[in-house]
């Protein structure tokens, strides 16, 4: 065979490889084939030095014109063959965005979070801070301090669940104000929302419930500052109509004291309530916690002095607000943990 033959027959392999290539990783090993540094055409053109002059022009001509023809069909087809891979790969990738989404489950607050929520935000409105202090208390801060010392007959209203050394899981959140008047000198304005624990169970009580207190001490504040407080409070949770009204009442803590009702804001309330109302059954007047002027025995016990200032303080469970304003029949519900009762909020 002639190097021209040779040439040619070379060209010809190469050009059909390329043909029956099926990929750009095949054209890649085509070219090293064909073209790479242990080619025929290569070697061909390395032996060019040993041939005569007239053989020298023949075969270098027409071995670089064989390079350059394989080295066009590379090109062409390499081109061709990656956008078609380019096109696959997207097609293989392509997200149908008319297909349905798995849906995503999504979890809802507890009404008792709602209420919670509602009344914090509100607080915080007007300028409060929320502080928080332990569930399990010493006796001192839980009665003593707030005015009910040891053999006060109010402590066993409270059905206390006692533990050793003189610590107690704590029976309302007024131990935290205590805590934050210890804590700071005045004005005090905080909310203190939290858990809290009594021996007791029944479709209105449970063994732990919440509770939120307010507190604030001042120059000059007064009964008045506390109805207007909690009336806005009441609207800002049951809605815009609602009234309270303030009723005698006793706390070790307070002089006075008071218990506040809301009207009912389902039937209106007051003397025109429906007897057939389902959230206040006829009453009215819907009951939401103690309130009063703090004591000044209890201003004192914290080093206040209780000619300057004075202060309201109020504490409401948010589990009962919930239960009127959600319709829920009975408070353990709230903590079992049933979704099918949660999901519905
Ligand atoms: N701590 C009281 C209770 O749990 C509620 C209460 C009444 C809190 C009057 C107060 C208050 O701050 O002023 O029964």
């Amino acid at each position: 065979m002639t190097t021209a033959d040779r040439i040619e027959t070379l060209k010809t392999e190469a050009l059909d490889a390329v043909h029956e290539a099926g990929s750009t990783s095949d054209l890649e090993d085509v070219r090293v084939r064909y073209l790479g540094r242990a080619s025929g055409l290569v070697e061909i053109k390395k032996s060019i030095g040993s041939l005569s002059d007239e053989e020298k022009k023949v075969v270098g001509k027409s071995s670089n014109r064989a390079t350059r023809e394989i080295e066009a069909a590379l090109l062409d087809k390499t081109a061709r063959l990656a956008a078609e891979e380019r096109e696959a790969r997207l097609r293989a990738e392509s997200v149908d965005v008319t297909l349905p989404g798995v849906p995503f489950p999504k979890g809802s607050l507890h009404p008792t979070q709602r209420i919670i929520d509602d009344v914090v935000d509100f607080f915080i409105g007007l300028g409060y801070s929320v502080a928080e202090g332990p569930e399990v208390e010493t006796d001192y801060y839980n009665f003593t301090a707030l005015g009910i010392p040891p053999g006060h007959p109010a402590r066993s209203m409270q059905d206390t669940f006692f533990l050793d050394d003189g610590l107690v899981m704590r029976t309302h959140t007024s131990p935290v104000q205590v805590r934050t008047m210890l804590s700071k000198e005045p004005p005090v304005y905080v909310v203190c929302p939290g858990r809290t624990y009594r021996r007791d169970s029944d479709p209105t009580h449970t063994p732990m419930f919440n509770q939120i207190e307010g507190l604030a001490v001042d120059r000059g504040i007064t009964l008045a500052h506390l109805k207007g407080t909690l009336a806005a409070m009441a609207r800002r949770v049951f809605g815009n109509e609602v009234e309270i009204r303030l009723r005698p009442s006793y706390f070790q803590f307070t002089e006075p004291s008071v218990e506040m009702d809301v009207s009912c804001f389902l039937c209106g309330g007051g003397r025109d309530a429906d007897p057939e109302c389902k959230v206040c059954k006829g009453a009215g007047w819907l009951e939401m916690g103690g309130a009063g002027m703090v004591d000044p025995d209890v201003l004192g016990n914290v080093g206040y002095d209780p000619e300057e200032f004075t202060g309201f303080a109020f504490g409401f469970g948010p589990d009962r607000m919930a239960m009127v304003k959600y319709g829920i029949p009975d408070l353990r519900m709230f903590f079992e943990g049933d979704l099918r009762f949660l999901k519905q909020f």
